[in-house]
């Protein structure tokens, strides 16, 4: 049976000195398949064109429609409405600049957090475009490449209670990004360096292990079992440096 949805959605302009922040309410009857895009866009168009949120692909690819969807960080463009009760709440994600609604920028975050880490391989080795490429092993490559499916969508991010207790915490998404790298056999940084970045509290020793990350990610990845071995290795690591 169709349903009479009823969203509360975050509204705010921070460039405007008028408007302060607040929730309004909007009403749509559900359709078939509705996902929050969908409902977005028709109460832009038909009830309020000044509404703010951002979309790109639509399919889960481009991480830039992630908010608070009745508590919870989640993609918008893949949650569908049917999955939800008749009352929504949307939010933008905490931590990241608000741009206004449910509109935030994580692209100055993650640019932030890629400079942190150094996400590039390190190598000594001068490129040759006529020579081809060492081959990698098939299974070492997929075990990368589990790790380079992440978004940037910044729901682990959101969904950290340290990252939301202190600005400089590097979050799952940064370690995830570490653990792909100490993978990669072309990378050529030395423990001692990969410690420099992350063997901290702002690093993995910061990380309370409440794995509210894993428990969001869109992508699925296994954040818990990359933070578990991240804080084993740079135990040792902390461990050697005092003999
Ligand atoms: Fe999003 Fe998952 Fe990447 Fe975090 S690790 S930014 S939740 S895709
Ligand atoms: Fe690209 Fe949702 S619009 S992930």
């Amino acid at each position: 049976m169709e349903r009479k949805l009823s969203f509360d959605i975050f509204r705010y302009n921070p460039q405007d000195p008028a408007s302060h922040p607040r929730t309004e309410k909007f009403y749509l009857e559900e359709t078939l398949n509705m996902t929050l895009f969908i409902a977005l866009t028709r109460i832009r168009e038909e009830q309020d064109p000044s509404l703010q949120f951002d979309f790109c692909c639509r399919a889960g690819i481009c991480g830039s429609c992630a908010m608070i969807i009745n508590g919870r960080p989640g993609l918008a463009c893949k949650t569908q409405t049917r999955t939800l009760p008749a009352e929504i709440c949307l939010l933008p994600l905490p931590i990241f600049k608000l741009i206004g609604d449910l509109s935030v920028d994580t692209g100055t975050w993650f640019r932030a957090m890629n400079e942190k880490v150094e996400s590039w391989i390190h190598t000594e080795k001068i490129f040759d475009p006529l020579s081809r490429e060492e081959k990698m092993d098939n299974a070492l490559a997929e075990d990368i490449y589990e790790l380079e499916r992440c978004i940037e969508c910044g729901c682990c991010v959101a969904a950290c209670a340290v990252a939301n207790l202190r600005e400089d915490f590097l979050s799952a998404a940064a370690m995830n990004r570490i653990a792909r790298f100490m993978m990669d056999p072309r990378d050529g940084r030395t423990e001692k360096a990969y410690f420099d970045i992350i063997g901290t509290d702002a690093g993995i020793f910061g990380c309370m292990g409440l794995l509210g990350c894993e428990d969001v990610c869109p992508k699925n990845l296994p954040l818990q079992d990359q933070l578990g071995i991240l804080r084993r290795k740079m135990g040792w690591s902390a461990v050697k440096q005092l003999f």
